[in-house]
């Protein structure tokens, strides 16, 4: 399709851009959003344009891609992308996108090949993009050279693997610093996925971040996480008390001795890591708050390390404990419809069955998981009403819901006005 034509057919989205930065604009703060923000089809469009193909995504763990030729792919709406260890130990990131009639190329969720092949009619490509061969058919003059897969941004760091489809990402270098730092002491290049989980939520992704960026919800719904979780994990947090205060003070003199970082960080709205301490007595979320692996993480000496929490908008949250961490990623596959993936990892060297059982390991955040989605779901089809209004957030409970909200409304606007410089204006 040649631009002109391809220029006329986003137009189509132009009256939902306009619509869009006049709701943001005129939208009650510390307010929900207005239901076509959780409902509505072009939205979700400008939510994958504007968010999911602008933004750092988390899309996996390096430990899932350990030596070259391993691969793992992702759907980021219609973009298949994978991301594949190359020969000289990088990760590289392309669009999943054959360059001879555009099939997808890698259709599995994880592999291991020796060169990226496509199936259709077998052009391949080194695992560095570059292609190698492309039929017998071409003729000689054809140029392999101009048919290379097209790349991905692609940063590492502390285990993880962000990837970016925009040509001019946002700055990224504070996270992986600060990545690299918190999760030092667990020695990521020796860890590995001990269980996978995949849910589909009837829900809108915002739903899903929402309900994650509160515990407002966690009493009546979560008895399993409440175990061992500490329902806020902040000193300055109004619900703090003189015990939580105290128990602070003394977990974070351990991990200090032991040269764990466990200080807040914010690197603005988009993420936040701390450690906090679980209930006390508790060391790990399991059912019982014991550790659900023997072997400890990376160079950890004590199973008592509270929980490092990471959060990493619009798709991340994460878990670190002693003996195991817990990693999310939300997707969104619809204006309805989300898949979240979670991940337990430990030690690389721990042993399936003798230092873990993967069915206790996953028990606690299995039963979370499914309390959540339905309480997500729940909270679209209220929302799908014409009954439905924006309502007021908590700001005791619900600052972390009021972060995420705002944060989303100011890349939106601003995205929307780079992407289409008129709306800028509307915005003075
Ligand atoms: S589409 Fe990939 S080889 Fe033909
Ligand atoms: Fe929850």
């Amino acid at each position: 399709m040649d631009s002109m034509s391809l220029a006329r057919l986003d137009d189509s989205l132009a009256p939902a851009r306009e619509a869009t930065v006049e709701m943001l604009q005129q939208r009650r703060h510390h307010f929900s959003l207005p239901q076509p923000f959780y409902n509505d089809e072009r939205l979700f469009r400008l939510d994958m344009q504007e968010i999911f193909e602008k933004e750092w995504l988390f899309a996996g763990m390096t430990c899932e891609i350990p030596a070259k030729g391993n691969f793992i792919t992702l759907d980021v709406g219609d973009n298949p992308v994978v991301i594949v260890r190359g020969n000289d130990g990088k990760v590289h990131a392309f669009h999943n996108v054959c360059r001879h009639r555009g099939s997808r190329l890698c259709v599995t969720d994880k592999g291991k090949v020796a060169k990226l092949v496509c199936h259709y009619h077998q052009w391949t490509y080194e695992l560095d993009g570059r292609l190698l061969f492309a039929g017998s058919d071409m003729g000689k003059d054809f140029d392999l050279g101009a048919y290379g897969l097209k790349p991905v941004q692609v940063q590492t760091a502390g285990g993880y693997i962000f990837v970016s489809l925009a040509d001019e990402p946002p700055a990224i270098d504070e996270l992986l610093e600060a990545l690299d730092r918190y999760l030092a002491p667990y020695d990521m290049d020796n860890v590995k996925v001990a269980v996978e989980s995949s849910i589909v939520e009837q829900a809108n992704w915002k739903l899903v971040l929402e309900n994650n960026r509160e515990c407002y919800h966690c009493n009546g719904a979560h008895p399993e996480l409440l175990n061992s979780l500490q329902e806020f994990d902040d000193t300055d947090d109004p619900r703090a008390t003189p015990a939580y205060k105290a128990l602070v003070a003394r977990k974070q003199a351990d991990w200090e001795a032991q040269g764990v970082p466990f200080k807040l960080t914010r690197l603005g709205r988009r993420n936040r890591l701390t450690r906090t301490p679980l209930l006390n007595g508790t060391v790990s979320m399991t059912m019982d708050g014991q550790p659900g692996c023997k072997k400890l993480m990376g160079r950890l000496q004590s199973p008592d390390m509270g929980s490092l929490r990471i959060l990493h908008l619009p798709n991340s949250w994460n878990h670190y404990m002693g003996d195991h961490a817990v990693v999310f990623r939300v997707m969104p596959l619809g204006p309805q419809k989300t898949v979240v993936t979670t991940k337990w990892l430990v030690h690389k060297d721990a042993v399936e069955g003798v230092d873990y059982d993967p069915a206790q390991l996953r028990r606690v955040w299995d039963a979370t998981n499914d309390q959540d989605r339905r309480l997500a779901e729940e909270n679209q089809r209220g929302i799908n009403s014409k009954g439905y209004e924006p309502g007021p957030y908590s700001e005791t409970f619900e600052f972390g819901v009021i972060d995420f909200i705002d944060w989303y409304s100011e890349r939106m606007l601003e995205n929307l006005g780079n992407s289409a410089p008129h709306l800028q204006l509307a915005q003075g």
